[in-house]
């Protein structure tokens, strides 16, 4: 593997002692920016593995949203089993700050899997490089709802595509993953009338689906369910090469990271005639949100307007690149 990433730093966390990985892919275009993963990982080099593919994901993801920043990503590599109380994860957040301070100013982080704003004001306590602050610790909050906002756009795109409405009522939609993102993705879905079938590691969020009139399928078992859209929205890697013979959707759109096990798979879903929104699109309404509010100084409704405009974005996208059975 060749290293094509401008830094990376590994450190055991002062206060906590445990593995914080940032990776800075690119600053070509600006400032790298990425979220804070934190998880739980058999070994810290498959943080770091992670932390080199995700940043990696961020450059691409910012380039595709139109920012002018770079790629970066953060990773707190928790050995398995590891508990966090809150003193434990409060001073976790306290070296991630310290570590992103470090850059001076190239990188800057925010919420990702297994973080949130509250984290991020912690993290605010050691470095200015922080987005999506709770609103009180002057940030512009949570952003996974606008990231659920734009896989929605983008789900319109793509069934526009698919046969000309972009209207989501009515359309059978898998959803895999019911977390910071996939929730409130799956109550706009209900309310917009699409028909869903539903799943996630964590059994208990079948009350969740129960509450939406959702069908729960067991999560091996959720891509191959007869859909018209598939939304991946937990970890990265489920589209792999043996997976897509097995698929019985028609689009596949959703705010997972990395959802492509291998880039061939792309060509894959092309010649079945699967149109899929390239994720680093279909998942940028968060930080196209919390850029606009943080560092352009635009209000709330400029921002969701430019979450709202990936639907136009990759509408062009999948004309250029993506158009079925041609793939550059
Ligand atoms: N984790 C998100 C992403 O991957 C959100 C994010 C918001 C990242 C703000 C950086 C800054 O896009």
């Amino acid at each position: 593997m060749t290293l094509n990433h401008e830094q990376v730093r590994i450190v055991l966390g002062a206060r906590s002692g445990v593995p914080i990985i940032v990776a800075i892919h690119s600053t070509e275009r600006g400032k790298a920016l990425g979220g804070c993963r934190l998880w739980h990982y058999p070994d810290w080099r498959d943080g770091l593995a992670d932390a080199l593919r995700l940043a990696e994901g961020m450059t691409a993801k910012n380039a595709a949203a139109g920012l002018q920043h770079g790629g970066g990503k953060t990773v707190v590599a928790l050995p398995a089993g590891f508990v966090l109380d809150a003193q434990a994860r409060r001073e976790v957040m306290l070296d991630v700050g310290d570590l992103i301070e470090s850059f001076d100013g190239s990188y800057a982080t925010g919420p990702d899997v297994g973080t949130t704003p509250e984290d991020m004001a912690v993290i605010g306590e050691r470095t200015g490089e922080v987005f999506c602050r709770p609103e009180a610790a002057g940030g512009s909050g949570d952003c996974s709802p606008y990231t659920a906002i734009g896989v929605l756009a983008a789900m319109r795109a793509v069934c526009g595509e698919l046969d000309g409405s972009t209207e989501l009522r009515g359309r059978r939609v898998t959803v895999v993953g019911l977390g910071h993102v996939g929730t409130p993705l799956v109550r706009a879905l209900h309310a917009d009338g699409a028909v869903l079938t539903v799943t996630d590691i964590d059994p208990a969020r079948r009350a969740l689906a129960a509450a939406l009139g959702a069908t729960w399928v067991d999560i091996d078992r959720a891509p191959t369910v007869p859909a018209d859209i598939l939304v991946p929205a937990a970890l990265g890697g489920l589209l792999t090469r043996e997976l897509v013979p097995h698929l019985r959707c028609r689009g596949i759109v959703g705010p997972a990271n990395n959802q492509l096990a291998e880039p061939e798979v792309a060509r894959l879903l092309s010649a079945r005639g699967i149109i899929w929104a390239t994720d680093h699109l279909a998942s940028a309404g968060g930080v196209v949100y919390a850029v606009a509010r943080e560092l352009h100084g635009v209000d709330h409704q400029q921002a969701l307007e430019r979450v709202l405009s990936i639907e136009d974005t990759v509408r062009s996208q999948l004309r250029s690149v993506h158009t079925r059975g041609q793939v550059a």
